[in-house]
């Protein structure tokens, strides 16, 4: 079954062609870091018509990279939610117009449950239930994930999600946006155990997250202590050795309720997937616990970490499989939180 993915639910615009829910015929992104950076975040309205200017062409792209003509499509699965609803309804308008004009299925697809099969597109794939932990810009949640796709929630942060940390603690240390995978680079030469900044719910059998108390302990810090390129010239500390602290108190606590819900559902495969799993720490800290515990682990490839049409095509045809769910192109509409 050949599925075209849509996804336009933040700040990239992608299209993909998958076969089978497996086979990636192509992958085509134009992101948006360029229009927002100059911002130090996404600005709903720019990413909306940044869309509009690069969904036809990157949709036309996906198609020839993957060889097919519209016409050999199945069906064409595109995000629902959630997201920006201005940047959700373009992809979605012209899913919706291709859906209808070839008269083929439209599937709407959950951006996290896309991010969720994303487990299944590394070098490893789930085969029973396993364990997800879902980590990105918008989202940090623990599910338990069925071999059919359903999921069941598990615990998730109660105010900021990890990739939002760290794009708040780049953009307050001057560092750019997105700001993740900068700090990651910086944290490479930095010593983890420099600084000690608090964790929250370490307490037993908590699944959930929070990570705007470590966001303000990093900003009483550099009050304290300078900015690394303020007015201060020369801060106490090093600014490799606070981002590394910060990002492995992040990565510590990630790693920790990761193995926590694994013993406490009696899950063997855990997996990790959105954009904060391309963080370098992250995935080393977690093939060194899933050593540690006997643990399956399931990293799906960087690219395929941040947002992308090929886990959308994916997800695709596991909707449509589990359900046949399809809509009428005409009925679907764009849905700003979707709690999967
Ligand atoms: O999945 P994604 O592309 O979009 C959402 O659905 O949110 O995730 C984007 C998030 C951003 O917060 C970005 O800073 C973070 O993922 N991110 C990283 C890394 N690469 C992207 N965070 C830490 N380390 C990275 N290498
Ligand atoms: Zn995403």
């Amino acid at each position: 079954m050949l599925i075209l993915g849509v996804e336009s639910s933040c700040d990239e615009t992608a299209a993909a062609v998958v076969e089978d829910g497996k086979k990636i015929l192509s992958d085509v992104i134009a992101s948006q870091v360029a229009v927002h950076s100059p911002y130090g975040g996404v600005v709903p309205e720019l990413a909306s018509r940044k869309h509009v200017e690069a969904i036809l062409p990157v949709i036309a792209q996906a198609l020839e990279e993957a060889r097919v003509g519209a016409e050999d499509l199945d069906a064409i699965a595109v995000t629902q939610g959630p997201g920006l609803v201005g940047a959700l309804l373009v992809g979605i308008g012209a899913a919706k117009a291709m859906a209808y004009a070839l008269g083929k299925p439209l599937i709407p697809v959950s951006h996290l449950e896309g991010h969720m099969h994303a487990a299944f597109l590394g070098q490893t794939s789930p085969r029973e239930s396993f364990v997800c932990l879902v980590v990105s810009g918008g989202h940090t949640a623990l599910y338990r994930v069925d071999p059919d796709g359903k999921n069941h929630f598990l615990g998730a942060t109660r105010d900021d999600a990890a990739g939002e940390a760290f794009d708040k603690v780049a953009k307050l240390l001057g560092l750019g946006y997105p700001g993740g995978i900068e700090i990651d680079r910086l944290a490479v030469k930095g010593n983890p155990h420099a600084i000690a900044f608090p964790k929250a719910f370490m307490e037993k059998d908590s699944l959930e997250f929070s990570f705007s108390g470590l966001k303000t302990a990093v900003a009483n810090f550099v009050r304290h202590h300078g900015l690394p390129a303020g007015e201060n010239e020369s801060p106490s500390y090093r600014i490799e050795d606070l981002v590394a602290s910060f990002q492995e108190t992040v990565v510590d606590v990630l790693v920790t309720k990761t193995v926590r819900a694994a013993n406490l559902t009696g899950t063997k495969d855990v997996a990790v997937v959105g954009g904060v799993a391309a963080n370098s720490r992250l995935r080393q800290r977690l093939t060194g616990a899933a050593f540690e515990h006997q643990l399956n682990l399931h990293l799906p490839p960087l690219r395929l970490c941040t947002d992308n049409a090929v886990m959308i095509a994916a997800a695709g045809f596991t909707v449509w499989k589990r359900s046949g769910f399809c809509l009428d192109p005409l009925e679907l509409d764009a849905v700003s939180r979707w709690h999967v």
